[in-house]
């Protein structure tokens, strides 16, 4: 009995790190001098005018008013590592994308950002009404339960997701898999905006930190909103790539927590650079629908992170 138990427990955490764990990155240097300066000015050079073409056809589906955004943008794409074939294959790849099957997306993003800032301060509001399916899907992650803020810093943002106060089954019965990859995917298209004109502002390359809070989920349960969610966010990654910061899976049911304590000495540096379980009370639920929920959670992060 025992070890078919142990077996269950598992098959269920690999379930459950599976989708959310991040792959490996490439890391990116953490501002926008360093990733688009030295031996790279030259690499970001010669991608711009690799991608000429495809970028004439993007227009404003990609967040650069001027050079020094294109060259930002395209530090997203060559990462650290130097590889303008690669990187040039993958702004294709993401323009196609853009001008083709997330078209929709990227404009209404483009617009709900415009909204958003145009009397300075940013308003959530028009970026919830030009939400995909917005209509179907707003009213489930209300309260805080998906929320996006800026970090204690002021050079990055936070998306949190407190998956155990969804109601994931009723949410799953109220659209399909594809129209919840298009909400997300176009949360990372808003975020892309958000990011460009914070490393404009701040001269940091800025990131997303996402933090799953796991308190409540019921790992038995029915998985399909949690695989919606990782499929979009791989997809989002060839997309939107150099975003994603570290991500922070908190509250762990606490057998599973114990197992990932055994793992996680097994997991290769990268990953466990950007990837932290820990224990952490965020509040009761609609915590992050206030300003002092919001303060705590950026509090906790920038003490976490540094
Ligand atoms: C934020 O933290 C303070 C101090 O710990 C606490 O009093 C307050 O209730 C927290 N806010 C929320 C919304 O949980």
């Amino acid at each position: 009995m025992m070890p078919l138990r142990w077996l269950a427990l598992a098959t269920c955490a690999s379930a459950l790190i599976a989708p959310l764990a991040p792959k490996p990155r490439v890391t990116l240097q953490a501002t926008v001098a360093e990733a688009t300066g030295g031996a790279n000015a030259a690499l970001i050079d010669d991608l711009a005018a690799r991608t000429k073409d495809a970028r004439s056809l993007a227009d404003d589906l990609i967040p650069c008013g001027d050079d020094t955004d294109l060259k930002t943008w395209l530090a997203r794409f060559l990462g650290d590592d130097g590889d303008v074939d690669a990187a040039e294959a993958k702004v294709r790849e993401s323009i196609e994308w853009r001008t083709g099957e997330g078209k929709k997306i990227c404009e209404a993003a483009r617009d709900a950002v415009n909204e958003a800032t145009s009397e300075g301060a940013w308003t959530n509001k028009p970026v919830q009404e030009k939400a995909p399916h917005g209509s179907k899907i707003n009213a489930f992650f209300e309260g805080g339960r998906v929320m996006n803020l800026r970090n204690k810093q002021g050079d990055g943002l936070i998306y949190a997701i407190r998956a155990g106060d969804i109601d994931d089954k009723a949410l799953m019965s109220a659209v399909t898999v594809e129209e919840l990859a298009d909400f997300f995917l176009y949360a990372k298209a808003i975020n892309e905006r958000a990011c460009a004109s914070l490393s404009k502002r701040t001269g940091a390359l800025a990131t997303v930190t996402t933090v799953n809070d796991l308190a409540g989920v019921d790992l038995l349960g029915d998985a399909s909103f949690r695989n919606a969610l990782s499929a979009a966010s791989k997809q989002g990654d060839a997309y939107f790539p150099g975003l994603s910061g570290p991500t922070v899976l908190l509250n762990l049911p606490r057998l599973l927590g114990a197992l990932v304590k055994l793992f996680t000495p097994l997991f290769p540096e990268s990953v466990r650079a950007k990837l932290r379980f820990e224990r952490h009370e965020l509040g009761e639920a609609g915590a992050l629908g206030t300003e002092s929920g919001r303060a705590n959670l950026s509090d906790y992060i920038a003490d976490l992170l540094g």
